[in-house]
């Protein structure tokens, strides 16, 4: 059975001591309720070892928003899979939009990345979407076929350990949100992509997010959609009352 996720990218927002009281409330608020979906945050690199040991790890999986596309060495600046997991996080974010476009994240660096994260045991949220152009252009098919192509170099049983997140651009923090039938064709056309490549197992299997302006607001119609199986989701994660309100989405 696949999971439902409710994700948080906090993105490059807060401090470390704003982090550790996110994440504090955060935990706080979820300690007396039972949950009807997984919860991780993606925080940056500097607070996930605070983080990690903060948060009841049965209600909350934290994770990274990126990692390098190296083992170790050489690389000033740079962040090691191995060291992610060394702080206890458990998922990393790999292919967001904002990497691809700001960080030129190619297919190949996104391929090492992937395969780096699942070495060490991490469980790469892999994101893929379309811009506004390839929409109007009605190419989203093609765009997200062809992101996703580039993790089905995986094994079948590396694959099935991915979350997969559709992520449309032009609804990244712009308060454009895809309609819930828009969601939900692009999430079944994703899922029959991976059906195609894998079986109908792993693909019924396999989480798919959706993000992009997901907010208390319009999470229940979304997730209500039989292929959307959550959120990631970017500004409303930065608040423990917007947050749990998506969470809630599945009570
Ligand atoms: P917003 O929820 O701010 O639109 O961001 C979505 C996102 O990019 C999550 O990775």
């Amino acid at each position: 059975m696949r999971k439902n996720i409710v994700a948080g990218n906090w993105k490059m927002n807060k401090t470390l001591q704003e982090g550790i009281a996110l994440a504090k409330e955060l935990d706080g608020a979820l300690a007396s309720e039972k949950q009807n979906c997984d919860v991780i945050i993606c925080t940056p690199f500097i607070h996930l070892a605070s983080v990690t040991p903060l948060v009841n790890p049965v209600k909350i999986g934290v994770g990274a928003e990126n990692c390098a596309d190296k083992e170790s060495g050489a690389y000033t600046g740079e962040v090691s899979a191995a060291m992610v997991a060394s702080t206890g996080a458990k998922y990393v974010i790999l292919g967001h939009s904002e990497r691809r476009a700001y960080y030129h994240e190619t297919v190949e660096i996104l391929d090492a990345k992937v395969k780096l994260a699942l070495t060490h045991g991490l469980t790469p949220i892999f994101c893929i979407g379309e811009v506004l152009e390839e929409r109007e252009a009605n190419k989203q098919n093609e765009v997200v076929a062809t992101q996703l192509a580039s993790v089905f170099s995986l094994s079948k049983e590396d694959f099935s350990k991915i979350v997969l997140a559709y992520e449309p651009v032009w609804a990244i923090g712009t308060g454009k949100t895809a309609s819930p039938a828009q969601a939900q064709e692009i999430h079944a056309f994703i899922r029959s992509l991976v059906a195609e490549k894998y079986g109908k197992e792993v693909a019924d299997d396999c989480s798919i997010l959706y993000g992009g302006s997901c907010k208390p607001s319009n999470a229940k119609e979304l997730f209500a959609n039989p292929d959307v199986d959550g959120g990631l989701i970017g500004g409303a994660a930065l608040s423990v009352a917007d947050f749990k309100g998506i969470i809630d989405a599945f009570n």
